[in-house]
């Protein structure tokens, strides 16, 4: 059985996870003086691995989805000696390591589109996506990005737009053209031959967009994801070309190694979902994530609906992915308050599927609005990506100086205390986790439905158990 299959994943967001120098910021030493809360220490939580958010040299637009530079880290951060050492450390304690790979689009800083910019006939030019102007001078079609505005952004220098699905300063990569797969195949052999086990690959989905850049409609009706509201985006997101790039990324990132874990960002309705999982396994994605169950809200029959969807319509060898917070959305104890945190992590850590938490779930963290004037994300999710709160004192635990964002109310939130009482949501998170772990049952499915009497006429998948 593959080693993600029966695995909880923790998402730890770099940047606010544990500061080792006092800058305010979390670095890659902080996270290795922590390990004892992940595995290996007392009373630890025993997740099997980590997933760290992008930790290369970056401008920041998009909070280092923006990479300038994929074989190095972040001065900020550490530097490529402590990522091994922290690599080490987590292998030591039987912690994997997955990284995002962001592969959508690069930097406006990185080299690739330094020169892809530098020319029209630059080689590297067809490396993005550039189109000329509409007979008005204006962006070649009305395709909006995913923050807002149009998804396109004019280079004087050479009279032509360039194509951005998230923010102007992250120029859209072109899948078409074989030299990008093959260039991000050397990115991940180069943090494989460090010893990283496998990566989360952000917004896959949008990988592709139509050749002949087709308007897009406008929008049907109220969206189930996140897009789609403003217009629908029929032929920039979730092409059919995509998965057959799915295909090239997995071929691209195996060469002789065993293959690493491919996690996808891949945000489309379940009833697409299975495509990026290839026909059989190893063949694209080994997971995707579940976005219809992070979205369902706290609401039981939409819960079920969601969880019965993903059962019903992954291929056979598919395995549900499931989260409820993430560095993205607001956390799910804003979301749906205290008192559904308990339920919420039995709900995720006993159904089917590899279950992802996100760093600070576990003690119950809320969202922490920032000061106004204090913005780092344009999208404004700066909220849920506060700092770790590990004990009552000042700095949280976090840091000696000022964190980059505020912290949350440490007195009454934080890993120390909830680690000394065997009450706490951090104890349940432990029991829960140690009992998946103990259980082939919870480990591997399969999984069947149980219904309180009286909900039967409410089944909505046949594969319920109805009792
Ligand atoms: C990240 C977002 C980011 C987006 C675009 C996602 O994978 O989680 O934070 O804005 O990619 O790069």
């Amino acid at each position: 059985m593959s080693w993600w299959k029966p695995a909880v994943l923790y998402e730890v967001y770099v940047r606010s996870f544990a500061d080792s120098d006092g800058d305010g910021i979390g670095d890659l030493s902080g996270i290795v003086a922590r390990l004892d809360h992940l595995r290996g220490g007392p009373d630890s939580l025993a997740i099997d691995a980590i997933w760290l958010t992008p930790i290369h040299p970056s401008p920041l637009a998009d909070m280092g989805y923006d990479v300038a530079d994929y074989r190095a880290v972040d001065p900020v951060l550490g530097d490529l000696a402590t990522f091994d050492r922290l690599v080490a450390a987590c292998h030591d304690r039987g912690i994997r390591v997955l990284m995002d790979l962001v592969v959508c689009h690069t930097s406006v800083q990185h080299p690739w589109f330094a020169v892809a910019q530098s020319s029209r006939s630059d080689p590297h030019r067809d490396w993005y996506i550039w189109a000329d102007p509409a007979h008005d001078g204006g962006a070649p079609n009305g395709w909006l990005a995913a923050f807002g505005g149009s998804a396109w952004s004019f280079d004087e220098a050479t009279d032509q737009y360039y194509l951005h699905t998230f923010y102007p300063e992250q120029p859209d990569l072109n899948w078409r053209n074989p030299q990008v797969a093959a260039a991000i195949g050397d990115v991940v052999r180069f943090w494989r031959s460090r010893g990283v086990d496998g990566f989360r690959v952000e917004a896959f989905n949008v990988a592709l967009k139509d050749e002949s850049l087709r308007e897009n409609p406008p929008p049907a009706g109220p969206a189930s994801l996140p897009y789609g509201h403003r217009q629908y985006p029929l032929w920039n997101t979730d092409r059919p070309e995509v998965i057959e790039a799915a295909h090239t990324l997995r071929r691209a990132v195996r060469k002789g190694e065993p293959d690493p874990l491919l996690l996808g960002e891949t945000y489309v309705p379940m009833e697409r979902l299975g495509g990026y999982l290839g026909n059989r396994p190893g063949e694209a994605f080994d997971l995707v994530f579940d976005f219809e169950f992070l979205y369902a809200g706290w609401d039981a029959d939409r819960l079920r609906f969601v969880v019965d969807r993903a059962e019903g319509l992954l291929p056979a060898h598919g395995w549900p992915c499931r989260a409820l917070s993430s560095n993205d959305n607001p956390r799910h104890a804003t979301r749906f308050g205290e008192r559904a945190l308990r339920a919420a992590a039995v709900l995720l850590l006993t159904l089917r599927g590899t279950p992802v938490l996100y760093m600070g779930e576990e003690i119950g963290m809320s969202d922490v609005l920032p000061p106004p004037g204090v913005s780092f994300d344009r999208a404004g999710r700066d909220a849920c990506r506060s700092p770790m709160q590990w004990a009552d004192e000042p700095g949280g635990g976090f840091t000696t100086g000022t964190p980059w964002l505020p912290l949350g109310d440490t007195h009454r939130i934080n890993v120390s205390d909830q680690r000394a009482d065997s009450a706490s949501l951090l104890s349940l998170y432990r029991r829960l986790i140690a009992e998946r772990h103990g259980s082939r049952a919870r480990r591997r499915g399969p999984a069947e439905p149980r219904y309180a009497a009286g909900e039967r006429r409410l089944r909505l998948s046949p594969r319920g158990g109805g009792r």
